[in-house]
């Protein structure tokens, strides 16, 4: 990764970058083989991860015209805070691999796009460098939880990223395991090596005696995460606490009860349990179950503001990018994520203009 340059020009919109899927071709060509298959890949006959795609234009949008759209905005509040949109970026591992600044390039083009970046547990660069970076920047950023199975190094984690500023605390609820993930077993060495996880233990010893090839469990990843988690994590700070990974409407209510301050509706980008449904089709229960308690965000094969809007339509407050956000990265460095952020951004504001919708609240299940 020292090698690493800007693609061509080094500026996305010279280059003529207009959609986001353009960029998938970019960065498959930038990003080794092994990590490729890492980034792009699903679980199993990677059904859910194309369903994800699909299910968003499977919604038909129903325009009002003769709407008068001159005061455009798409500001949302979220847990007390003003966002100018409402496109958050979505956390995924080690973005040492596709740049050499990791975090920071993303947390830089995050915040000149004015989102919201969530850091993974498994990131490159530790968060208290992290929190210090965007405290500089001035941007808000979220801390993604992996429990560990030893429960006090995980709050010695978050402490630390709390300290940091982090403005929220996102627990991933939806990965015992990971799913069958038959890229990374092909390739060599699974999941390429040499890569570090500073916030995690280093020296885990592995929790799955069977050997390699039979194991289903991750030393980094705790397989008894129950809503004991989300109470135990409310209770110990002050920050909320979003559940991600929910698509059934009574984990929804037991999130909540166990004291989440707001869900995800994730299948993790269809790396987890194939055949799961795409979020596009549970989003609606999942906001009906909520009755308003707690805002309902939503990620998985979100790439066009058409995307966007219709999540929003279907209840949804806000919504995670995660694929895109690594294209982007690996292409232009944190221009590239400021990039695809605009993109979305821009094509959200056309349709709530065609839509006849002046601002989000206008976005409601009449216009589907
Ligand atoms: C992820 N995702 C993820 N989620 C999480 O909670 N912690 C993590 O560390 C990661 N890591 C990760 C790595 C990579 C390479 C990918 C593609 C995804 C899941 C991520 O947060 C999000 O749920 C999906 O990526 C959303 O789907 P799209 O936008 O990628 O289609
Ligand atoms: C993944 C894990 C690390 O999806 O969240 O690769």
């Amino acid at each position: 990764m020292s090698s690493w340059t800007s693609r061509a020009t080094g500026d996305p919109s010279v280059d003529g970058w207009v959609a986001l899927h353009q960029a998938e071709a970019w960065a498959s060509e930038r990003i080794d083989p092994q990590t490729w298959d890492y980034v792009r890949g699903g679980a199993g006959d990677e059904v859910t991860l194309r369903d994800n795609i699909n299910s968003w234009s499977r919604h038909r949008l129903r325009p009002h015209v003769m709407t008068d759209v001159s005061s455009l905005d798409t500001s949302i509040n979220l847990f007390g805070a003003r966002l100018a949109h409402p496109i958050v970026i979505a956390p995924t591992a080690s973005h040492a691999r596709y740049h050499p600044e990791g975090e920071i390039a993303t947390l830089r083009g995050g915040a000149a796009a004015e989102a919201i970046t969530t850091v993974s547990t498994l990131a490159s660069l530790p968060v208290d460098e992290i929190g210090a970076r965007a405290r500089e920047l001035g941007t808000p950023w979220w801390m993604q939880v992996y429990i560990q199975r030893e429960r006090s190094q995980t709050y010695e984690l978050l402490d630390r990223a709390v300290e940091a500023g982090a403005g929220a605390l996102v627990l991933t609820v939806d990965t015992p395991s990971l799913g069958a993930r038959d890229r990374d077993k092909r390739n060599p060495f699974g999941a390429p090596t040499g890569i570090e996880f500073p916030n995690v233990p280093a020296h885990t010893v592995h929790p799955d005696p069977t050997p390699a090839h039979r194991r289903i469990w991750n030393p980094h990843l705790a397989n008894n995460v129950t809503g004991d988690d989300i109470t135990a994590l409310r209770d110990r700070y002050v920050i909320p606490v979003l559940a991600k990974g929910i698509l059934r409407a009574d984990d929804t209510r037991r999130a909540i009860d166990a004291g989440a301050s707001g869900i995800i509706v994730s299948n993790h980008g269809g790396r987890n349990l194939d055949t799961a449904p795409a979020t596009a089709d549970v989003l609606a229960d999942i906001v009906a179950a909520a009755q308003g308690h707690v805002p309902i965000l939503v990620d998985g094969g979100i790439r066009r503001g058409t995307d966007i809007v219709t999540a929003l339509c279907l209840g949804a407050s806000a919504v995670l990018i995660g694929r895109p956000i690594i294209w982007g990265l690996s292409t232009y460095g944190a221009a590239g994520v400021a990039h695809a952020i605009d993109i979305l951004r821009t094509e959200l504001e056309m349709a709530m203009a065609l839509l006849g919708a002046a601002d989000v609240a206008a976005l409601n299940p009449d216009l589907l």
